[in-house]
């Protein structure tokens, strides 16, 4: 009953009008699951590859009829017949069909939209929500979510080299209640940026981008707006996004917003002079992706007061989380699931971080879609921290009110990770400025 029959696929749009993978499964069962493919901005070197056709006569050459092909034409003969409840074996066919180490062959887009529809399909077949069918009865775990407020770098066309600035609400008893809380707080941004005459225009992932003289500016904005809305910052603290690969040339941070240039030990001052002034408790890429010795430094100076979150150096790889935590770099892995292209990966890097301490940060992408997967799988492994954009635009507030939902359907089972999901910056030596 649970053997896949059919496999489809179509090109649809993602939230930056871009075209992205849908695919549909069908069990012989009569059992349906369908699932849309995210798509990034800042990507990281060696995340898996996501297959575009590079017809400058459709949508500027980023159209995926491809992977969409490769998706009826190679994948789904490959697989029908077999059993999706049986994920592990499904993603690792998937796997050996691409036969390449970074899914270049048939394209992470097309390799994941089967490995998650096949999921929910097979989940249908059970008859439990999406989040116990991934994560068992063990899966209560609401996450704090991590709302990018202020949006720069790629995600912005502004003077804010730095790409995320975001509120975490981690200090609230519910996630409706932290939700609320960054909501409250984002709309209290708005107001503190109207005030001063700034630019109140979104970016990408639904926060603001205004143009600021400073990225420095961007921090002191979130905090007025955290005491605007009247919360304390044990209640709603701050996270860093910087995304520094970008900036990186010839050896040098280019702060081109601000006209000048750092080392990487002089960028390791900068967050840590940011830290000494400001409630930040979590900083996603610190440092650039290749820049394996400056992320050594940052992780000596400030590992133990903050969370340390590695995105294009890990990109989700098993292989390259593991060679961090070999070279002592970062404590978080950020986990988005296209940078690896199957759910079992993805899971086997979440495990692999845990059994070293490197909590996990569940992702969505900037080019994102009204699928909300990922909300129910930031529950499925209790992962405590989940990173959504602005509480704005539906394709991010999508998975925020599929948590409500989860966080209601659970009742009294319900757990908010809250503080505890960031053990280093909870402690008190770490809450400096608050
Ligand atoms: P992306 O950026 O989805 O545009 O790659 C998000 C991030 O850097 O975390
Ligand atoms: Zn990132």
């Amino acid at each position: 009953m649970t053997l896949i029959e059919s496999v489809s696929a179509q090109e649809v749009l993602d939230s930056r009008g871009n075209p992205t993978v849908e695919v549909h499964v069908e069990l012989d069962g009569g059992w349906e699951g369908q699932a849309i493919v995210p798509s990034g901005a800042s990507t990281g070197i060696h995340e898996a590859v996501e297959l575009r056709d590079g017809d400058p006569k459709r949508y500027g050459g980023k159209g995926v009829l491809t992977a969409v092909a490769n998706v009826t034409d190679v994948i789904a003969p490959e697989v029908i017949g077999m059993d999706a409840l049986d994920q592990v074996a499904l993603d690792r066919r998937l796997c050996e069909l691409d036969g390449t180490e970074n899914k270049s062959r048939l394209g992470a887009n097309a390799i994941l939209g089967v490995s998650l529809a096949s999921a929910r399909a097979a989940c249908e077949a059970t008859g439990l929500p999406l989040y116990r069918y991934l994560g068992g009865v063990g899966a209560v775990t609401l996450p704090v979510p991590q709302l990018n407020v202020l949006n720069g770098g790629a995600h912005a066309q502004t003077s804010v080299d730095f790409q995320e600035f975001m509120f975490l609400p981690w200090g609230m008893p519910t996630f409706a209640e932290a939700l609320r809380a960054g909501s409250e707080c984002f709309q209290a941004l708005r107001a503190v940026l109207r005030g001063r005459g700034l630019h109140t225009g979104q970016g990408d992932e639904g926060g603001f981008a205004p143009s600021l003289t400073r990225n420095e500016e961007a921090v002191e904005l979130l905090v007025e707006a955290i005491a605007r809305a009247g919360y304390t910052h044990a209640q709603v603290a701050i996270g860093l996004d910087p995304a520094p690969s970008a900036l990186l040339k010839d050896g040098r941070y280019v702060l081109k917003g601000e006209g000048r240039e750092l080392t990487s030990a002089e960028l390791v001052d900068l967050w840590e002079s940011w830290l000494d002034r400001y409630p930040i408790v979590s900083l996603e890429d610190g440092m650039a992706e290749e820049d394996w010795d400056g992320w050594q430094l940052l992780t000596r100076r400030l590992g133990e007061r903050v969370q340390l979150v590695g995105d294009d150096n890990f990109v989700t790889n098993p292989k390259l989380l593991q060679k961090g935590i070999d070279l002592g770099v970062a404590n978080a892995v950020l986990i988005k699931l296209n940078q690896i292209g199957t759910l079992t990966e993805a899971m086997e890097t979440v495990a692999l971080g845990r059994a070293h301490g490197y909590n996990p940060v569940v992702s969505h992408r900037s080019g994102e879609t009204e699928d909300t997967f990922i909300a129910d799988f930031v529950v499925a492994i209790n992962g405590g921290q989940l990173k959504d954009g602005a509480p704005s635009r539906s394709e991010r507030v999508a998975k925020y009110n599929r948590l409500l939902r989860i966080e209601r359907e659970l009742g009294g089972a319900a757990v908010f990770a809250g503080r505890a999901a960031l053990p280093r910056a909870s402690a008190p030596a770490a809450t400096g400025a608050r």
